[in-house]
């Protein structure tokens, strides 16, 4: 048996996630497939293409980290008897979610079903036991897009809505050729930031951009700032798509990018100087970083006829799928 579950493409609401505010991802082709092959004993080894193999039953908090997620995972759902073997077409901390993707498939593969909701749940509280303490966006995506839509995420009342995405757009991601460096330190200063911004502000969803006056401190007013326009432009973005304005829809991808340069602070020069290369292609309606930053991919909205992967060594043409729960 081999389970699939897909990465994710956020078309648009970065850093939302975990203040409360909107998203708007899409599930795509690339993505981890897991092998589930039963053995003759009751142990578990995990093989995974370009990463040490290993019983899970010897994973210690030393261990690498894929190794002690599948453990958490053969843990929680008592998994025994089996090698898992795992392969993916999903390039790895490139911000379209392999982890999600990985986690995902991994929990697929051990039997597990739900509402992808709880699912997404399950596997954000693996994440944060392994170290990394994320938002619900790349679960959410990665199990319950509906083919051929983005799902729009309320994360301020965890509800989800299938947003039909124009078939004539296209979405390629590029990769910008920086593997993200402290990353998982800067993230967790990010929602440092952000948790007090809301603890003296009050609900990230009752605040508008002239509250942010009573912040003295300018770096915290241009963090508030991101997360206030960034969840505007969402219900913008599903706007432009609902009346085929993909000008207006490449507009906002790229004020999306500034605000993550400038407010948010979390991108990179080589990044910014490939977003402006790419905003000013012909046939390029918008490009911005995508998924958490400091590295990674963008991800760009361009016409049907232009094909980035012929100018980009490290480009993939997206093609919108669905979530491995849908
Ligand atoms: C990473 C995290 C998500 C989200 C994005 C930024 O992908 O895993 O939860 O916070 O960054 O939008």
């Amino acid at each position: 048996m081999t389970i699939f579950a897909p990465g994710r493409a956020n078309s648009i609401g970065e850093h939302t996630d975990y203040n409360d505010g909107l998203a708007l991802p899409m599930a795509i082709q690339l993505g981890v497939s897991v092998r589930h092959s039963p053995r003759s004993d009751d142990r578990v080894l995990l093989e995974s293409e370009g990463h040490d193999a290993g019983f899970l039953d010897e994973v210690t908090e030393h261990s690498p980290n894929h190794l002690r997620l599948a453990a958490s995972v053969a843990r929680r759902f008592d998994v025994r008897g089996v090698t898992w073997t795992v392969s993916s077409t999903l390039p790895e901390g490139s911000g379209l979610s392999s982890s999600a993707a990985y986690l995902g498939a991994l929990i697929l593969a051990s039997g597990h079903r739900g509402d992808f909701h709880d699912v997404a749940r399950t596997m954000q509280e693996l994440e944060g036991e392994c170290g990394s303490h994320v938002g619900l966006l790349d679960q959410l995506a990665v199990l319950g897009t509906r083919e051929g839509h983005a799902m729009r995420i309320d994360f301020s009342t965890m509800t989800t809505t299938d947003i039909a995405l124009p078939a004539s757009w296209a979405w390629t991601a590029v990769h910008s050729g920086e593997h993200r460096t402290l990353a998982e330190t800067r993230y967790a200063e990010r929602r440092a930031q952000c948790d007090f911004i809301a603890n003296r502000l009050g609900p990230w969803r009752s605040l508008n951009k002239d509250d942010l006056v009573v912040l003295d401190d300018r770096q915290l007013q241009a963090r508030a700032r991101h997360v206030i326009c960034e969840t505007s432009r969402v219900d913008q973005m599903i706007d432009a798509m609902a009346n085929s304005e993909i000008d207006r829809a490449g507009q906002l991808l790229n004020e999306s990018h500034a605000s993550l340069r400038d407010d948010f602070e979390v991108s990179t020069p080589g990044i910014d100087e490939l977003a402006a290369q790419l905003q000013a292609t012909s046939g390029v309606y918008g490009a911005r970083l995508v998924g958490g930053g400091f590295g990674g991919c963008l991800i760009v909205l361009h016409r049907d006829d232009i094909d980035l992967t012929a100018t980009y060594r490290n480009a993939w043409r997206l093609r919108p799928g669905a979530g491995a729960l849908r």
